[in-house]
């Protein structure tokens, strides 16, 4: 697939399949991620991956949650989460993880997997438990989480998104 035509039809899938990725589907996944550039081709983004159901990740939407009963789980029982965490300190880590996950992100689109960026767990990853997760995640010494990404086999459609390109660019 183009890059072009994977850009424009992905869209953010919030239902899979049970079907597990492959570990060959994982690590092509993974390698968009590694690479992706960063600031200073400083290399600095970790991928701690996930299975959705597994315990951790039922650890993650509880404190998410405030254990309170919720419609949907943050990854939409995808059966695939990568987290992406870096450096607490260096200041282009967030930029750096938002161009990995996208990498991420079209790397499913033109392999037909569809994917869905999360956010929605960072209070919960980096609130009073920070450090506790910090280790169950295996995030290296320093670093915290920045965003994450859920991965599987679309079950779930809806149109990509709209823009306004008169309101959004300025040619000056
Ligand atoms: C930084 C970031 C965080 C996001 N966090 C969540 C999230 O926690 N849960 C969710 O359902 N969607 C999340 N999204 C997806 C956006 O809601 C989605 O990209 C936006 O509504 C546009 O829709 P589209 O991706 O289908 O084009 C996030 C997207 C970004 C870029």
């Amino acid at each position: 697939m183009e890059v072009l035509e994977a850009i424009s039809k992905r869209y953010s899938v919030r239902g899979y399949t049970a079907e597990k990725l492959t570990q060959k589907e994982i690590e092509a996944l993974l390698t968009a991620g590694l690479q992706a550039p960063t600031a200073t081709n400083r290399q600095e983004i970790h991928f701690t991956v996930i299975d959705g159901g597994s315990d951790i990740a039922k650890e993650i939407e509880a404190e998410r949650t405030g254990g309170k009963p919720s419609p949907v789980n943050f990854y939409y029982d995808a059966p695939t989460v990568i987290l992406l965490s870096a450096e607490a300190g260096f200041g282009w880590s967030e930029v750096d993880a938002g161009i990995a996950v996208e990498n991420i992100s079209l790397a499913a689109e033109g392999m037909g997997l569809g994917s869905l960026i999360i956010g929605c767990i960072k209070g919960a990853l980096n609130g009073p438990k920070k450090a506790y997760f910090a280790e169950k995640l295996a995030f290296p010494e320093g670093y915290e989480f920045k965003i994450a990404i859920a991965v599987g086999r679309k079950n779930a459609v809806k149109p990509p998104h709209g823009f306004d390109f008169e309101k959004s660019v300025s040619f000056v």
